[in-house]
């Protein structure tokens, strides 16, 4: 018999996205849809899911334990947000009404704006200015459904704010009950005071940032923006070589614009993740799925830099990759860090069906973040990180646009959201 601390009662559905992650083909249209079911957990791990005849046989509540009846409830795992540059400073709202007349990102980029505007905000910015904001920022990710969430450093570009953005996420992870995954992203752009010298600043990317980096522990990723007028095909090489060598593990923003072979790269170089993928080649899907690289869409960039392009999420499932959705929330072109509605965009602008975009935002968005044995499913030995969702079929996550459908929110087995509030 196992002991249990929590039990969600009579679950109108459960959805376990059961059977383990990566999931391809034909696995990811299947959410492991259990009706009146039961979930149970001790110390904050799951123990039992299932139904009610298998609770009783095997389950054993400790005394106070908490059961929760959960005959009007979907429940669902926690949302993995597996791609954000949460730890910024600054506000771009003045260049978003340049670009709603008419200025691209790539324009805005050229005339030192863009990213740069929010280095220049981030570096200016105190430690504690940026910690209240990214843990302003995880309560609404929580409350939007998002239990882990990757979190990227980026915004700092030398020795000093690199550190400084990736020690404030490790005080957040302390400070918020949501798990922070993070990743370090000196590579994101080159800044202003090394223009003419980029192959400097590489130097200082690999030889200084990524040493301090690994010794203080502070990042289990690297990431680099692989894209035109940033980093090319080979700099990123040579960089996840490096990052590989120093024991991270690697991500690539790759063919977000341009195609520069990102994907191909990432599948080649064993990268745990290719991002965006906007403008991904034939080639590049090929080469995605036959690799264990996911394929992390990012459908609130296309939607809010307005753009007509998609990533072509059909043509990567069906052909075998392993597909993920996130955010990308950063305040240029994704102001937007609610996984609900990420996993919305997915249905209505990729061409995803329900059970495909929740198992993208739950089972393989942990993959893409490397959290699969903990996060994303509902499966015993996993965190018992569930949404409450207070809806009459699951479908209504995507098909009620009104009413917001995450009632409560349990992260380790604690209710952490109580009628749509932190607590
Ligand atoms: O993922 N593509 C590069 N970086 C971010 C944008 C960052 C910014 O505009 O501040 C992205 O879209
Ligand atoms: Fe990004």
């Amino acid at each position: 018999m196992s002991r249990a601390d929590l039990v969600l009662a009579g679950c109108r559905q459960l959805l376990t996205c059961r059977g383990g992650a990566p999931k391809r083909k034909n696995e990811l249209g299947d959410v492991g849809l259990v009706e009146n079911a039961w979930l149970a957990s001790h110390r904050g791990r799951i123990v039992y899911a299932g139904d009610e005849r298998g609770f009783r046989d095997s389950v054993r509540p400790v005394p106070g334990a908490e059961t929760v009846d959960c005959r009007e409830f979907v429940v669902l795992p926690g949302f993995v947000d597996c791609h954000t540059h949460l730890p910024f400073a600054g506000s771009r709202a003045e260049e978003f009404l340049l670009r709603l007349q008419g200025w691209t990102y790539a324009q805005l980029a050229e005339r030192g704006l863009g990213i740069l505007t929010t280095v220049a905000a981030t570096r200016a910015a105190g430690e504690e200015e940026i910690l209240r904001l990214c843990l302003e920022r995880l309560d609404h990710m929580l409350l939007n459904g998002a239990t882990t969430v990757e979190a990227k450093s980026g915004y700092g570009l030398s020795l000093k704010d690199e550190i400084k953005q990736l020690e404030i996420l490790k005080k957040a992870a302390g400070l918020h009950p949501v798990d922070i995954v993070p990743t370090f992203m000196g590579a994101h752009e080159v800044p202003p005071e090394y223009r003419d010298r980029r192959g400097e600043y590489i130097a200082l990317l690999l030889d200084a940032i990524l040493p301090e980096v690994r010794s203080r522990g502070l990042a289990e990723f690297f990431d680099v923006f692989c894209e035109e007028g940033v980093f090319s095909a080979e700099e990123t090489r040579r960089m996840v070589r490096a990052a590989k060598a120093a024991g991270l593990q690697v991500k690539i923003h790759a063919d977000e614009f341009t195609d520069l072979g990102g994907a191909a790269l990432a599948a080649e170089e064993g990268a745990r993740s290719a991002e965006h993928l906007l403008a991904v080649s034939e080639e590049g899907v090929r080469k995605l799925a036959s690799s264990a690289t996911a394929a992390v869409l990012l459908p609130g960039v296309p939607f809010f830099l307005r753009l007509d392009r998609r990533a072509p999420a059909r043509a990567l499932i069906d052909s075998g990759a392993v597909v993920a959705l996130a955010s990308d929330f950063n305040p240029g072109s994704s102001m937007v860090s609610s996984m609900l509605f990420v996993f919305q965009l997915g249905v209505f602008t990729l061409g995803m069906n329900v059970e495909e975009a929740l198992n993208a935002s739950t089972a393989n968005a942990a993959y893409a973040a490397g959290r699969e044995a903990r996060a994303g499913r509902l499966e015993p030995g996993l965190q018992a990180d569930a949404l409450l969702c207070d809806i009459p079929h699951y479908a209504h996550l995507a098909y009620d646009l009104n009413r917001h459908p995450i009632r409560h929110v349990i992260k380790n087995g604690a209710f952490v959201v109580r009628d749509r509030r932190r607590v």
